[in-house]
């Protein structure tokens, strides 16, 4: 979350100064390893969300956050990652790239771990998040960019996901709340009840 937003701010400091020169960006240490280590939201869309709405929270009833935000959970959930490779990486190695299928930080480094063959503390899983928040932050910047050129590009969530919240969201029987790709979670082996 530091990484990803911090990168940005950092920028924006020297570019347009003030008010982003003195914004406190230590407090997003916050958001590490899924919120404080509970393996949670994973920071790389917890601090590109924070971005979205730094810039965006007063539009359309949060519409425009709203959608903006959906674009970076889609590319996380959906995208094999991560493909950047640094310059002068911190780590000299080939690191995997897989999909998470989640923006949890437990599943997407689970998900990862298994796909590398890596520990949950190694090295590699460490480069691994290092170059997920790089291109979180290059993500982060193209979403908000095309949105202010005029050329939003306003992905869909799964059309298998969409016909569960159709029966179980606001306008069906309301028994569930949220977008994230519910089969992260719920596996019906062939029957669903
Ligand atoms: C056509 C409507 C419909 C669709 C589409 C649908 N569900 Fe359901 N779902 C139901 C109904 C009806 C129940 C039973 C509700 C009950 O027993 O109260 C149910 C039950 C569930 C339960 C509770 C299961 C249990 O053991 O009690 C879960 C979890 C669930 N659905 C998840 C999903 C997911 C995930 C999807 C998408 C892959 C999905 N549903 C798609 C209608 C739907
Ligand atoms: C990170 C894991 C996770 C994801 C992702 C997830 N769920 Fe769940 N869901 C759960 C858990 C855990 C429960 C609680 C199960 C229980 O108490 O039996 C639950 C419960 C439910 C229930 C049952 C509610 C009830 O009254 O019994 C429904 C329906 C449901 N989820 C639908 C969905 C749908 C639709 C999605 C996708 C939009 C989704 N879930 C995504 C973990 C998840």
């Amino acid at each position: 979350m530091y990484s990803v937003f911090g990168s940005v701010i950092m920028q924006l400091a020297e570019g347009v100064g003030e008010p982003f020169r003195s914004f406190p960006i230590e407090m997003m240490r916050y958001g590490a390893t899924g919120v404080g280590g509970w393996g949670s939201l994973c920071g790389v869309v917890n601090g590109a969300s924070a971005l979205i709405g730094l810039f965006h929270h007063g539009d359309d009833d949060g519409k425009i956050r709203e959608e903006l935000n959906a674009d970076v959970c889609l590319w996380y959930e959906n995208e094999a990652l991560p493909t950047f490779q640094p310059e002068n990486p911190a780590l000299d190695a080939r690191i995997t790239a897989s999909i998470s299928g989640s923006v949890l930080c437990h599943i997407s480094s689970s998900a990862w771990c298994k796909a590398a063959q890596c520990d949950a503390f190694s090295p590699q899983r460490r480069e691994r998040c290092r170059r997920l928040s790089a291109e979180g932050a290059m993500k982060v910047v193209d979403v908000l960019n095309n949105k202010a050129n005029g050329r939003p590009d306003f992905v869909d969530i799964a059309p298998e996901v969409h016909s569960c919240i159709e029966c179980h969201g606001s306008s069906g029987q309301r028994d569930s709340l949220g977008m994230m790709n519910c089969m992260a979670c719920h596996q019906f082996d062939g029957e669903h009840p």
